[in-house]
């Protein structure tokens, strides 16, 4: 093995400890062949043109989807697998009681067992990616080995990724070492199945020494280790360690007709209309505001020397749910989706376009559902499935931002948070303070998702949309933002700075009837100028027990008829409903434990108080 190395190390790479670190992972899982990524257009297409022969991917129609492909996974390997991802810290304290957690030493073991000729009968690939812009301060680079081709042409999009990383890193540069395989190496002659896979799966994470390891998947989530792995699990320990905060946020800047700009970072679970908040376009009634993407996903952010906070997308592509994405929906995701995509597990039309439930109204006739099967909508299952995906460039947006490749990043005037609930939730509600937001954030809850595999539709404690990307203990996690909010006040006193204003949101409430009562999308621009406006301490919110809420005059309803009866429906707020959810939170507390910090069990009581306050005074 060390031979085929040896001889085939491109002069572009020259750093000795990465070229020993993939001789020995080589020893280890014991590929075929070894390929340096170098992220050129030819070597991408070698790769594309290599899985439509194997069958893994098909290539779509040219003049209906230029440079567009579809995979269809196994059935079996189709989300993030939160059962099987371990942060796997020294001390299990340390990875909290919210991870999976197994000594390192132990985990080292399983895994070298599991790799152990993992990779034999295919390419190993060397793949180089940089998560921000290149060379930025706030960018880090990981070198991810695979020997998933379907891997490699992902990771192009989503991160930037080639041979430019190796000038970057130099001959001893820091990089996140991430192996991955899907475990189903070839015997002799063997012949391939079109997604290989492995029914054992881990997803490692080692947050002190920055080490990722992922076995038995081939689904985004799981094998595109820069994403939620590097920029999430591991990052948010390095966060952690070093003053900043690595977020499961989009981000996006909204321009009113005066001309002002601001940027807010929005925290949602999985699958909770994430893609289309960030490219939103502002409705009727918004002439002359505009609404622009920074990301889509994730968030790191950095104190600035002005007391800012200073937000980049360590991304560089969109890997979006498609189902329920449209022409009314989310226009500007559509546009985007224009060429050059990688679709996966949606359905295919018989002259090779692609179709997801929601596309359209009618399913087209014909259609080929994401297990390859024949399908009409008797069939009684989706066409796509309904965590199928699409991958695209970012810069193929039409409403990405001017900055979004800035490398010192965009400034943060708010931080919204929102779940998908049906009921106790308001429309908007805007925290009393940092230490209020953070209480409300760390306890926020949603309605679960088909993103991860798991029961769908019962409401789980899900902090900051953090649950399964926190590399480290919970409680820790909420005293960073603590910690962080502390020296955003002390900064932007002295700067005379505004600090970030923290808000929830709920766009899912649902009527008697279980229909949703908020129109969503671009209406959603609505709640964003109020938000806005909050910031710059120009317009008039109510205080209620749970936060400072808009009346209905103080929404802009300019081009709608939204009525003030449906506005009470999304923005009512019930004591005994909201009490129910305060205990509620009591089961996340006791989770964590002794690493909760005291601010937020106060912070609980207050809170309760003020309900009981409340309602006393009302009925007196
Ligand atoms: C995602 C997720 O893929 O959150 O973004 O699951
Ligand atoms: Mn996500």
């Amino acid at each position: 093995m060390t031979q085929v190395i040896a001889s085939n190390i491109p002069t572009f790479v020259r750093h000795p400890k990465l070229i020993a670190w993939v001789e020995q992972i080589a020893a280890l899982t014991q590929p075929d062949r070894i390929e340096w990524v170098d992220g050129s257009e030819e070597e991408n297409q070698r790769l594309l043109d290599l899985m439509v022969s194997t069958g893994m991917m098909t290539k779509l129609n040219e003049e209906k989807r230029p440079g567009s492909y579809l995979a269809l996974s196994s059935p079996s390997d189709v989300a993030r697998v939160e059962e099987r991802t371990y942060i796997c810290s020294e001390t299990k304290e340390d990875a909290g009681s919210t991870n999976n957690w197994a000594a390192p030493a132990e985990m080292r073991e399983t895994l070298n067992g599991l790799f152990a000729g993992s990779m034999r009968g295919r390419t190993m690939y060397v793949v180089p990616f940089s998560m921000g812009p290149l060379g930025s301060h706030i960018a880090h680079i990981g070198i991810e080995l695979t020997d998933s081709p379907y891997v490699v042409v992902n990771m192009r999009i989503m991160a930037r990724m080639g041979k430019e990383v190796y000038d970057v890193l130099g001959t001893d540069g820091e990089y996140v070492p991430c192996v991955h395989s899907v475990g189903a190496p070839l015997a002799d002659g063997q012949e391939d199945v079109k997604w290989p896979c492995n029914d054992t799966k881990y997803i490692v994470h080692y947050p002190e020494t920055r080490e990722i390891w992922s076995f038995g998947s081939g689904y985004g989530g799981n094998a595109l280790l820069g994403k939620k792995c590097l920029a999430l699990r591991i990052a948010s320990a390095m966060g952690r360690d070093q003053g900043w905060l690595a977020e499961h946020m989009l981000i996006l800047g909204l321009t009113s007709p005066r001309g002002d700009k601001h940027y807010v970072a929005a925290a949602f679970p999985s699958a909770c209309g994430k893609t289309n908040f960030a490219m939103l376009i502002p409705p009727a009634g918004f002439e002359g505001w505009k609404i622009e993407t920074v990301g889509d996903d994730i968030a790191w952010l950095k104190p600035g020397a002005d007391g800012r906070l200073y937000a980049i997308n360590p991304e560089a592509g969109f890997f979006g749910v498609a189902p329920g994405t449209s022409e009314k929906t989310n226009p500007n995701c559509l546009a985007t989706l224009y060429k050059n995509v990688i679709y996966t597990n949606v359905a295919q039309t018989a002259d090779g376009d692609v179709w997801w439930e929601g596309l359209s109204k009618e399913a087209p006739a014909n259609l080929t559902d994401w297990k390859g099967e024949a399908w009409t909508p008797e069939k009684g299952t989706p066409a796509a499935h309904p965590n199928s995906r699409f991958t695209v460039a970012a810069s193929q947006c039409p409403s990405i931002d001017a900055d979004w490749e800035n490398p010192v990043g965009v400034p943060i005037s708010a931080f919204i948070f929102g779940g998908r609930r049906a009921d106790t939730v308001p429309l908007v509600t805007e925290a009393f303070d940092w230490v209020d937001g953070v209480y409300k954030a760390a306890t926020m809850g949603s309605e679960t998702t088909a993103a991860a595999v798991g029961q769908q539709g019962v409401v789980r404690r899900d902090p900051f949309a953090m649950l399964p990307f926190c590399g480290y203990n919970m409680g820790d996690y909420f005293q960073h933002w603590l910690n962080i909010g502390e020296k955003l006040q002390a900064a932007t006193a002295a700067s005379g700075e505004k600090m970030p204003k923290i808000f929830n949101v709920n766009w899912f409430r649902r009527d008697a009837n279980g229909d949703f009562v908020w129109p969503g999308f671009g209406q959603n621009t609505r709640v964003l100028e109020w938000i806005i406006d909050r910031c710059e301490g120009r317009i008039h919110a109510e205080e209620t027990p749970m936060g400072f809420v808009p009346a209905y005059e103080d929404l802009n309803w300019t081009g709608t008829n939204f009525s003030r009866e449906e506005f009470d429906l999304v923005a009512a707020q019930d004591h005994d409903q909201w009490v129910t959810e305060l205990e509620s939170h009591e089961e996340l507390f006791a989770k964590i434990g002794t690493h909760l910090p005291q601010v937020l069990r106060d912070r609980k009581a207050q809170l309760v108080a003020a309900l009981h306050k409340a309602k006393q005074e009302a009925s007196a």
